[in-house]
């Protein structure tokens, strides 16, 4: 019938725009029309400007601060995709806020990261695409597909092509063991752990250093960097043990408080973080910091998803 339309749109809230950007540039489409301002007491309007009927759709919206506002958005535009006849909707969600309260490990607290997927799921959604969650179980809290991305391959590329003799890659905490096992076998480094206990939201404290890092060069990797306390602290222990020279990575810089004033005056010579978060670094920043684009992983996993090719290949 010679109606020309897109078959695949990719629509972005305000969490981060420029992701989206990077992501339809990197598939060679046009970005997805939708205006998402407020009301003036502060709710959220929307609208897609694009006819979706019959489409396959993604929504780019990290969860990241401001986490409720960003949130809200996200529920908001899949209502009005679904609303308005979008074939499959795939919530692509970078960063997946609410994540660390996992479970009950306490009396009288939430499950944090379970309610946000249940009510990101009642929206009626197909699918979530999504980089490194904090555990990787929370797949599980969603009841529809879920393709989860590591970082890994992108970040330890990276400290790959600076071939850094002597590596030993330490786990900011015993949470984080998993993963920096599979940097340290990417890279071809040793393993070591920073046991910490958590004094307060914003407050951490090392107990022991697992592991031999003195003489030799350290890269400490986390899931994200928030306060930038355990991350730091950890700088510190390795330090104090005697490394010679510390690098940090992590997937996701939420960076909040006084996250990037312990950065400045922490022993590392270099930070390495993925732009699955918008970053802005503060002016004139001591340290080196480089913010690799998650956009080309995010874009290959949306078009094997569109053409129902096979997404594991990516997950190594
Ligand atoms: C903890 O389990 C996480 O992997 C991070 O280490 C932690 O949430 C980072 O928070 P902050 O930067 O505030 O210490």
């Amino acid at each position: 019938m010679g109606i020309d339309k897109p078959d695949l749109l990719i629509f972005s809230g305000n969490a981060h725009p420029q992701l989206a950007a990077e992501i339809c540039s990197y598939l060679r489409i046009a970005s997805g029309k939708a205006t998402v301002g407020r009301f003036p007491d502060g709710e959220i309007d929307l609208k897609i400007e694009n006819d979706v009927r019959g489409v396959d759709v993604y929504v780019v919206q990290p969860t990241c601060p401001p986490v409720n506002d960003n949130l809200m958005e996200l529920l908001l535009m899949i209502d009005c995709l679904k609303r308005a006849s979008a074939d499959r909707i795939t919530a692509v969600i970078p960063y997946f806020g609410y994540a660390r309260k996992d479970r009950k490990d306490e009396g009288r607290v939430p499950i944090s990261a379970k309610m946000v997927a249940n009510l990101i799921a009642q929206t009626g959604i197909d699918r979530v695409l999504t980089v490194d969650l904090h555990a990787t179980q929370i797949q599980g809290f969603f009841d529809i597909p879920v393709d989860h991305l590591f970082a890994s391959p992108l970040i330890g590329d990276h400290f790959r092509k600076m071939s850094i003799p002597d590596l030993v890659v330490v786990s900011s905490d015993v949470g984080g063991i998993k993963m920096a096992r599979a940097y340290a076998k990417r890279l071809n480094g040793e393993l070591a752990i920073v046991d910490k206990r958590r004094a307060g939201p914003a407050e951490t404290e090392v107990m022991n250093l697992i592991g031999q890092v003195e003489g030799k060069n350290v890269l400490i990797i986390d899931d994200l960097i928030s306060t930038a306390g355990t991350i730091c602290d950890a700088a510190g222990a390795v330090k104090k043990h005697g490394a010679k020279s510390i690098y940090i990575a992590a997937t996701h810089p939420v960076m909040c408080g006084p996250a990037w004033k312990r950065l400045a005056e922490a022993p590392v010579k270099k930070l390495v973080v993925t732009n699955t978060i918008p970053v802005e670094l503060p002016e004139r920043f001591a340290v080196p910091v480089e913010v690799l684009s998650i956009a080309p992983l995010l874009g290959e996993a949306i078009r094997r998803i569109h053409l129902n090719l096979s997404v594991s290949a990516l997950f190594t």
